[in-house]
């Protein structure tokens, strides 16, 4: 007799959001981004929204990772696979008002949490072998086991219990179901519950058949550890029947909090995809190129519903108006030079050329080829201090920047991350118009990728500081904020050696950037420095995954291996790979099994830094 218990389930409560909104019959409710209350979604013609059907690539999974605790989830993270697998069987609305921010902001307001979960309530069916989970009287959870089931809803989460001998393991069925009457509940529960051998079947033959491919274990990492993470990229794998720019499977960031398809995210994605399998590396990009813009703009984020992006970002279109931090170049570059795969690199090209256009014509307003952002989301480091001057600036004179750009938010930055980003791209379409013989292409590129470097090189190092700054694009002052942004430019190779000295002193100083979850993505001196706080002190993977590379390239090979054991180590004692971790003490923040932190993968199998043939 085992006693297994599972703390602090979030996906019940996860689900339970899912399944609450989902039902409303409205999509947008069904992918953790519910804002009732938030004056900026109110849906008021729900039948005329579209609802596409979701297919799981992956039809949820069994996780079986033993020493870490988890013994076994019978009960499974893929109950939510379930709720779309009975989605479709379901419908009609359900009488709930459920007031403040739900869904994505569930996670950051867990007071809420704590109030959905204390309305939940657990009701024993058949003796103990099976019980529902409902919320206000509404029944959304099944579950059932041939073993005794003991419940305990707590304050902020559920615990359950499952008495069961492990070697015969398979005996809980769980069921999602969301409606109004208990009549509806038996009758959508009966198609699982009739059929839990198949669901059952299906879901180990997939985890089995998929984690039968991934690439052998690198040293440095715990073996369940590494299955984890391969386990997280391949099953936040989706596709969207039926949706006119989603075309071809992706990833999602976060199959609980972040359903759409973004920029950068999916860059990322491909790097870690591309240890796994060609052509998924490939496809993650591809429907990135079919939502490009008429004028070149390759947008920040593929929606799933047009009407949420309009309720966002008041445009009639399922991308809003701005792009993300362009890694896709980067991305690119490394699928090239592991496949040398000419005739997709053939297809792609064009699109990178008119994308680099686009930056030119719209975000480069003084054509010096140090590029702009003029909008906080548009950098992917969403709440930033690097932009509280730039939104201040805005507020106080926004005539004048609304001359400038057409659409704009806050005083242009020409910020260091970005021009890294843009002299990479330039050097990825020189070195792959030299590999398509289209050499005068390849001269043009390669022109202004030393452009943007030089400029970098004159305006944004500060001698004084021994650092890189973002500038205001009108007068290249610097906004001095110290954020890790600056250690793109060992990423991109581009800094000095005598800066590389410095860059990485600051980098190892623990009031600075050497927290217990190293790189903050805020100086820790810097008075508005929390450790907690979004993009103002948390620590992200993917600035990790540059700064690594970064000092890979330039010869500190103790110092990244240093980075990234400490980085691992909270990983991995938490067993979470999380959007982000609290840089004081380590907690995981933020989204569970998100993609781009799969990136430590890339940090442990690839041997030379990315990119290296091409900037050579
Ligand atoms: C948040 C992040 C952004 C990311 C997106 C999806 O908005 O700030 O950088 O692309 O989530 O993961």
């Amino acid at each position: 007799m085992v006693v297994l218990t599972i703390k602090d389930k979030r996906e019940i409560c996860g689900n339970l959001v899912s399944a609450v909104l989902g039902d409303r019959g409205i999509d947008s409710f069904s992918y953790g981004e519910f804002f009732e209350g938030s004056p900026f979604l109110r849906i008021e013609k729900p039948s005329e929204v579209k609802v596409y059907e979701h297919r799981w690539s992956l039809e949820g999974i069994f996780r079986r990772y033993e020493g870490h605790g988890i013994l076994e989830e019978f009960t499974s993270v893929y109950d939510d696979i379930l709720i779309y697998e009975l989605k479709r069987i379901s419908g009609g609305p359900i009488e709930l008002n459920l007031r403040g921010n739900l869904g994505i902001f569930t996670w950051f307001n867990p007071g809420l949490r704590k109030e959905i979960i204390r309305k939940v309530t657990f009701e024993a069916i058949s003796e103990r072998r099976a019980f529902q989970l409902s919320y206000n009287g509404t029944y959304y959870l099944r579950l059932e086991t041939d073993h005794d089931v003991e419940v305990e809803v707590r304050e902020d989460r559920v615990e359950y219990a499952v008495r069961t001998d492990l070697s015969d393991g398979d005996k809980l069925v769980v069921c999602t179901v969301a409606s109004s009457s208990k009549e509806e509940v038996k009758r959508r529960a009966s198609w699982a519950m009739q059929n839990p051998g198949v669901v059952r079947e299906k879901r180990r033959n997939m985890l089995e058949d998929l984690l039968s491919k991934i690439p052998q274990k690198p040293e440095g990492v715990h073996r369940d550890f590494y299955t984890y993470l391969w386990y997280v990229i391949l099953t936040n794998r989706c596709v969207v029947e039926r949706h006119p720019v989603l075309k071809y499977p992706f990833n999602m960031p976060s199959k609980y909090m972040f359903r759409h398809q973004w920029l950068w995210d999916s860059a990322f994605h491909s790097v870690v995809l591309s240890w796994y399998d060609q052509k998924l590396a490939e496809e993650e990009l591809s429907n990135l190129f079919i939502a490009q813009k008429p004028d070149g703009r390759i947008p920040h984020e593929i929606f799933l519903s047009k009407h949420l992006c309009k309720a966002i970002w008041r445009i009639d279109d399922y991308s809003p108006w701005t792009t993300q931090p362009p890694v896709l170049a980067v991305a690119l570059g490394i699928l090239f030079e592991k496949y040398k795969n000419k005739k997709y690199i053939k297809k792609i090209l064009p699109h990178l050329i008119r994308y680099d256009k686009w930056f030119r014509d719209f975000r480069d307003n003084d054509k010096d080829q140090l590029i702009a952002y003029v909008d906080y989301l548009e950098s992917g480091w969403d709440d930033s201090a690097r932009w509280d001057l730039p939104i201040i600036k805005f507020k106080k004179n926004s005539q004048r920047y609304l001359g400038m750009y057409k659409r704009i938010r806050m005083a242009p930055v020409e910020a260091i991350d970005l021009n890294c980003l843009i002299y990479l791209q330039r050097k990825v379409i020189a070195y792959l118009c030299k590999e398509l013989g289209e050499s005068n292409l390849a001269c043009e590129f390669e022109e202004l990728a030393e452009k943007t470097k030089n400029g970098i090189l004159e305006h944004m190092w500060d001698e004084e500081e021994g650092f890189f700054f973002d500038v205001f694009e009108e007068d290249h002052s610097h906004i001095k904020v110290k954020t890790p942004a600056a250690f793109l430019t060992m990423f991109a190779g581009l800094a000095e050696r005598r800066q590389v000295v410095r860059l990485v002193k600051h980098l190892l100083n623990e009031k600075e950037f050497w927290t217990t979850f190293p790189l903050p993505t805020l100086s820790a001196d810097d008075p508005r420095y929390n450790p907690r706080g979004y993009w103002r002190g948390r620590s992200w993977i993917n600035i990790i995954w540059f700064t690594y590379w970064g000092l890979r390239r330039y010869g500190y090979d103790e110092v990244a291996e240093k980075l990234l054991k400490k980085t691992l180590n909270l990983m991995e004692n938490s067993f979470t790979c999380n959007e982000n971790y609290d840089s004081s003490t380590g907690e995981p923040l933020g989204a569970p099994d998100f993609g781009w932190s799969t990136l430590v993968l890339d940090m442990l199998m690839r041997k030379r830094p990315p990119l290296d043939e091409i900037l050579a």
